[in-house]
């Protein structure tokens, strides 16, 4: 005879918790159902341990299925989570994304308990750049405004004017260009060359940008879109604003996770194709299973990392390494231009 230990659900607990992640979309997504049963064994004793230690559960929209649909208590693109974290009243935040997003959330919540789950999770973006690289290039253009992006240590906001996301890069870089005539836009090259583009400015002589780049979002090819057009007729193609200049100009709509979800919702077609990490193709599946999404995604192997078993451990026993910590220097003068970006992105719109 096997003993229970304390933590295993009774069989009508675990059954309810299987269709609850089943109905959530894993099933559609053809979770098998030995899979749905380990899943659903973890998100039933992290639900439990969150609510017992009063943790808030932040995941992108590129986490797997299972911490989105099992275990998170918000999700959204880099814009959301960072605005949901300024009102959570946890005593801890068990951040499911990458380093910067967990870095962000305590800058955020000094005074809070910040956990990222895999110690793994970088990003290849922010670890293009560090804050020497920042300041020497401040050295070399005196008097620029540094915009950076938010996938960005915390060393590098700390040594920035304003911080952007994909939600509000367009909107923040024109207010900015109202006041300066030049500026300077790290660390996604190709980022800041589209928006180089649709600003109509020129890189170099008003647009100073940094060669940093995603390890996901390099290597989409523009030339396979026509092929997808011809085989899919009237598919609506949707990029990430981190891909390249030349598959941007082919796409129907650019954005950042956050836009892309929402250009789904509201359109009236029927197939769909999301260039960008395999997750929100996945996240779309679940949440709008009457329309059709094409492949033509990758996996970004840092958004990947977490599992629910690292969830757990968090919450368990956390080591000191998944403990985030920003001194508080860097975190005061990091938190300025994260602050001047939610002062900028809420506030009046740009001339045009
Ligand atoms: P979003 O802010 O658009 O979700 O992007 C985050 C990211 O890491 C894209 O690769
Ligand atoms: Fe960084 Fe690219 Fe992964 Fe986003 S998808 S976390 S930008 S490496």
């Amino acid at each position: 005879m096997t003993l229970k230990t304390k933590d295993e659900p009774s069989g009508a607990d675990l059954d309810r918790e299987i269709d609850r992640l089943s109905a959530a979309g894993l099933d559609a997504l053809g979770y098998s159902d030995a899979e749905l049963e380990r899943c659903a064994r973890l998100t039933l004793r992290i639900n439990r341990l969150k609510k017992k230690m009063n943790a808030v559960i932040p995941a992108h929209v590129y986490q797997r299925v299972e911490i989105v649909h099992g275990v998170a208590d918000f999700i959204g693109d880099s814009y959301k989570l960072a605005k949901l974290c300024v009102d959570t009243k946890a005593d801890r935040i068990v951040f499911c994304g990458v380093r910067f997003m967990a870095e962000t959330a305590k800058i955020l919540n000094p005074d809070k308990t910040v956990y990222l789950p895999a110690i793994e999770a970088g990003c290849s973006l922010a670890d293009s750049i560090t804050g020497d690289d920042v300041r020497k290039l401040k050295a070399k253009h005196p008097g620029l405004p540094v915009v950076s992006y938010i996938n960005t240590t915390a060393d590098v906001k700390a040594e920035s004017d304003v911080i952007v996301t994909s939600a509000n890069a367009s909107k923040i870089l024109r207010l900015m260009f109202e006041r300066h005539p030049r500026l300077i836009f790290l660390p996604d090259e190709w980022m800041g060359r589209n928006l180089a583009r649709e600003l109509g400015k020129k890189v170099g002589s008003e647009i100073v940008v940094w060669e940093g780049k995603c390890i996901v979002h390099e290597n989409f090819d523009a030339s396979s879109v026509p092929l997808y057009r011809k085989r899919y007729p009237g598919v609506k193609i949707l990029a990430h604003a981190e891909c390249s200049p030349a598959l941007v100009q082919s796409v129907d709509f650019v954005g950042g996770t956050g836009d892309m979800m929402k250009y789904v919702k509201d359109s009236k077609a029927r197939h769909f194709m999301l260039v960008t990490e395999c997750g929100l193709g996945d996240l779309a599946r679940t949440e709008f299973p009457d329309k059709s999404f094409i492949p033509m995604c990758r996996l970004c192997p840092y958004m990947k990392a977490t599992g629910l078993e690292h969830i757990l451990k968090t919450l368990e026993s956390p080591s000191r390494d998944q403990l985030i910590e920003v001194s508080a220097d860097v975190a005061i003068r990091a938190r300025r231009s994260i602050d001047r970006m939610f002062e900028l992105a809420e506030g009046p719109e740009p001339k045009r």
